[in-house]
C-alpha cells in the first residue's frame, strides 16, 4: 500500500556486502512518526514481536518465518532450529499464523543439508509474504462482493464499523478486514469506516485511522464504547474485523472488545434488524484441530502497563507517556475474545464467503485447488 505515495510493504529482507537483514515498518511509532527498523538477528526478531514493532497476526506469522531464516544464518544446526521455533513460537500466544508459519518453515528445513538451510529459509519466507499478499487480495475481492449487496439496499453512504487494525499494517499487504474497504473505495463505492480506538494500546486509533487515511478512506474514531450505540442509531450497516484464530467451528478470537461488538450487531439497531458481522481471515489464521474456541485458545494476558500508561504526543510535539491510574491499582489485561460462532454471519477467505458453519467447506476448496 502507499505511505505518502510511495509502495510499501510491512516486512521486507535486506542483503548489503553479505550481510543479511529484516526491515520493518515499526507499528509502535505509529501514527507520529514512519520509521523503519532494522532486524538483524533472531532475537531482535522475537523482540520486535513481544514489544509489537510487528503485529497483526498474518505479519506476525511473516515474522516468524524471517526470525527462522535469521536464526539460520547465525547457526544451522536441528539445536538452533528448535531452539528458533520455540523462542518464536511463545512470543506472542493466540495468532496460530505464528505457529503456522513456524511449522512450515520447519518442514522446509529439516530434511535439508545443513548448508543449504539458511537460502532455503530466506526462500521459503519470502514465499510466504507473497502467498499472504496475494491471499489478502483474494478476501479484498470476496469481501467486495458482500459490501456491494449491501450498498444495493441503501441509498446513502454504507457504514462499516471495524475494530483493532485487521489493515494492511497487520498483514504483509491489503490487510483482512481493511482489503474489502480498499477494494471497495477503489471500485468508487461511497463508504464511510467507523474505527474503534480499541484500548488498551489503541490499534484502531494509531493504526487503522492512518493507514485509512494514507488511502484516501473517509472514516471516523469513535471510543470503544460508542459501537452498540451507533448500532442501535442504524448509523452501521456492516461490521468486519480480522481474526487471530478462528475455530474449525467459526469461532472468532480476535481483539480484546470484538465480542462486545458483535453482540451489539446481533441485537441490531433499534427495530431489532441485525447488523451483518464478518471476520476477513487467510486460511492460515483458521485452527482446524481445535473446535470450541472458548475453551481452548489461549487468550494472550498483557502487561498491566498497556492499562496504566496512555503514549501520545504532546502539544510541543514529543513523545510522551502519561499515568492514567491511581498508584497500586489492580489491573488485568486480557488482549484477546471469542466471539462464539452463533454472533457471526460469515468468515471471508481467499476462497469465499463462508458460514461459520459451512467453513470445513473450505478444505475441499484448498483440496481442488
Ligand atoms: O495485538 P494485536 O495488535 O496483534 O492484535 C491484532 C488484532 O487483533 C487484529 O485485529 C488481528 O490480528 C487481525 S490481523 C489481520
Amino acid at each position: 500500500m502507499l505511505v505518502n505515495q510511495q509502495h510499501f510493504r510491512t516486512i521486507w529482507p535486506k542483503f548489503d556486502d553479505g550481510k543479511a537483514m529484516v526491515q520493518v515498518i515499526d507499528q509502535t511509532r505509529l501514527p507520529h512518526v514512519f520509521a523503519v527498523a532494522d532486524i538483524a538477528s533472531l532475537q531482535d526478531m522475537v523482540h520486535a514481536i513481544k514489544t509489537m514493532q510487528v503485529r497483526g497476526a498474518p505479519l506476525i506469522g511473516a515474522a516468524a518465518a524471517y526470525g527462522i531464516a535469521l536464526a539460520m544464518e547465525e547457526s544451522c544446526t536441528d539445536v538452533q532450529l528448535s531452539h528458533a521455533a520455540i523462542t518464536l513460537v511463545a512470543a506472542r500466544p493466540t495468532a496460530v499464523n505464528l505457529k503456522w508459519a513456524v511449522d512450515r518453515m520447519l518442514a522446509r528445513l529439516q530434511p535439508l543439508p545443513l548448508q543449504d538451510r539458511p537460502r532455503a529459509a530466506w526462500a521459503e519466507a519470502a514465499v510466504i509474504c507473497d502467498e499472504d499478499v496475494l491471499l489478502n487480495q483474494a478476501i479484498g475481492q470476496h469481501g467486495l462482493e458482500i459490501i456491494c449487496q449491501q450498498v444495493r439496499s441503501k441509498t446513502r453512504t454504507l457504514n462499516i464499523l471495524t475494530h483493532c487494525n485487521a489493515g494492511w499494517l497487520a498483514t504483509v499487504d491489503f490487510g483482512t478486514a481493511l482489503a474489502p474497504i480498499y477494494a471497495a473505495r477503489d471500485a468508487g463505492i461511497n463508504l464511510h469506516v467507523w474505527v474503534g480506538e480499541t484500548r488498551p494500546r489503541n490499534q484502531g486509533a494509531s493504526l487503522t485511522a492512518w493507514e485509512l487515511g494514507q488511502h484516501g478512506v473517509p472514516h471516523t474514531v469513535i471510543s470503544d464504547n460508542a459501537g452498540g450505540h451507533l448500532m442501535l442509531q442504524g448509523q452501521v450497516d456492516m461490521v468486519i474485523v480480522g481474526a487471530d484464530r478462528v475455530t474449525a467451528t467459526g469461532d472468532v478470537c480476535n481483539k480484546i472488545g470484538t465480542y462486545l461488538k458483535a453482540l451489539a450487531a446481533y441485537h441490531g439497531d433499534v427495530t431489532g434488524a441485525r447488523i451483518p458481522f464478518y471476520a476477513a481471515v487467510p486460511s492460515p489464521t483458521i485452527d482446524w484441530t481445535i473446535e470450541e474456541g472458548v475453551a481452548h485458545i489461549e487468550i494472550e494476558e498483557r502487561h498491566a502497563d498497556e492499562l496504566i500508561w496512555i503514549s501520545g504526543k504532546l502539544a510541543d510535539g514529543t513523545i510522551a507517556s502519561v499515568n492514567v491510574l491511581p498508584s497500586d491499582t489492580q489491573v488485568v489485561n486480557p488482549a484477546f475474545d471469542v466471539t462464539p460462532a452463533k454472533f457471526v454471519t460469515g468468515i471471508i477467505t481467499e476462497h469465499g464467503v463462508f458460514a461459520p458453519d459451512q467453513l470445513r467447506e473450505m478444505l475441499e476448496c484448498r483440496e481442488d485447488a
